[in-house]
C-alpha cells in the first residue's frame, strides 16, 4: 500500500475510513473511520466538507487486505435534529471495547457544519462491525470539543482527548467506567499550544501524545509531548517526524496510534480539501531513540 495515497478494500473499492483508528480484537484489526464517499457539498463558512454518510468499518487479518463490514453508524437523513443528520459534521471516531459488558463504545466528534456545536457523540454495540446505536451526545463537561481522541489505560481507564477553548487547550476528560459518559473529572493539558488531531500511547511507563498545528485541512508540524501521568504534567517536546517535508508531517495530519506486539505505528490522514473523499493514508512506525520518539517517512506500508 503506498502511503499518502487511497487504499482500495479487498473488492477494489477505495477505502473510505478517514480520521480513523484501527482496534485489534480476537486477531482481527477493525478500521473504523469517517465515510467521505461522496462529492464535497457546499459548506457554510467555507469549510470543505461532505454531507455525513455515517462511520465506515473494515476488517482485516494482516493490517492489509481490508474487508468492507458495512457503515456501522449511519447518516439519518429523516431526522434533521440528529447529529448524525447529513448536513451535520462526523469526524475522527474512535473505539474502545468495554470487556465487562463486552460492548464497544465509539466516540466521535459531531459537529455543525461551522464548527460551533463543537461536541461529541457516544454509541455502543455488541459487535466490533456494528450496528452502532447513539447513546448520547453532549459537551463533555460543558467544554467545547473538536478534533478528538479515546485512549484506554492498561488499567482499564478510558480518557477522551478533545482540543477545546476554540482549539487552544487540549482538554483531558475521564470516561466512566461503563465508557458512555464522562464522570466529570478533567484537566487541560498543553495549555494555549493551540494543538489539534490527538493521538496517544504509553510506553515503558511514558504517555505520549502526538498532535498537529491548527490550520485547518493544510499540513503542518507535528508535535509530541510527554507525561508520566494521563491527567498529569504534558510537555512539548520535538517535531517526531524527520527528513524530508517533516516539517510538513509529509504532507499528512495525525489521528491514531496502534500498536502491534511492541511496535506502535502512526496513522495519517493526508486531506484533499479540494475533493475530500480521495484523501489518502500512511501508517508508519514510530521508533524510539535516545532522543526520544522519531517518524520517518516510509513508501509504503504492507501489513504485518
Ligand atoms: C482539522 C481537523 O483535524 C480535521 O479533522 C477537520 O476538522 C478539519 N480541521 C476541518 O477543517
Amino acid at each position: 500500500m503506498k502511503n499518502g495515497t487511497i487504499w482500495n478494500d479487498d473488492e477494489g473499492t477505495p477505502i473510505q475510513a478517514h480520521g480513523g483508528m484501527i482496534l485489534e480484537h480476537d486477531g482481527v484489526y477493525y478500521w473504523y473511520g469517517e465515510n467521505k464517499g461522496a462529492p464535497n457539498a457546499s459548506a457554510d463558512g467555507g469549510w470543505a466538507r461532505v454531507d455525513v454518510i455515517g462511520i465506515s468499518c473494515y476488517s482485516s487479518r494482516n493490517l492489509r487486505d481490508w474487508h468492507h463490514e458495512g457503515v456501522v453508524l449511519a447518516a439519518t437523513p429523516d431526522d434533521p435534529k440528529s447529529v448524525l443528520h447529513p448536513s451535520r459534521v462526523v469526524e475522527r471516531p474512535k473505539v474502545i471495547y468495554h470487556q465487562p459488558t463486552r460492548s464497544f463504545v465509539l466516540w466521535f466528534h459531531a459537529d455543525n457544519s461551522t464548527y460551533t456545536a463543537a461536541s461529541v457523540g457516544v454509541a455502543v454495540s455488541d459487535s466490533p462491525t456494528g450496528p452502532f446505536k447513539l447513546v448520547r451526545s453532549m459537551r463533555p463537561n460543558g467544554i467545547d470539543s473538536r478534533d478528538m481522541t479515546i485512549f484506554k489505560d492498561t488499567d482499564g481507564v478510558a480518557y477522551l482527548f478533545h482540543s477545546s477553548d476554540w482549539n487552544r487547550t487540549m482538554m483531558i476528560s475521564r470516561l466512566t467506567d461503563d465508557y458512555t459518559n464522562l464522570d466529570g473529572f478533567h484537566a487541560p493539558s498543553l495549555i494555549a499550544q493551540s494543538r489539534e488531531a490527538p493521538a496517544i500511547m504509553l510506553r515503558n511507563g511514558t504517555y505520549y501524545s502526538v498532535t498537529s498545528g491548527c490550520t485547518g485541512w493544510d499540513p503542518n508540524v507535528a508535535l509530541y509531548a510527554t507525561s508520566s501521568a494521563v491527567i498529569g504534567h504534558w510537555r512539548l517536546i520535538d517535531n517526531p517526524c524527520t527528513g524530508p517535508h517533516a516539517r510538513k508531517t509529509f504532507y499528512g495530519q495525525s489521528t491514531y496510534i496502534f500498536t502491534v506486539g511492541d511496535q506502535p505505528y502512526l496513522m495519517l490522514d493526508h486531506w484533499k480539501p479540494k475533493n475530500l473523499q480521495t484523501s489518502g493514508y500512511s501508517i508508519l512506525p514510530i521508533t524510539f531513540t535516545d532522543d526520544g520518539m522519531e517518524i520517518a517517512w516510509h513508501d509504503e506500508f504492507n501489513g504485518i
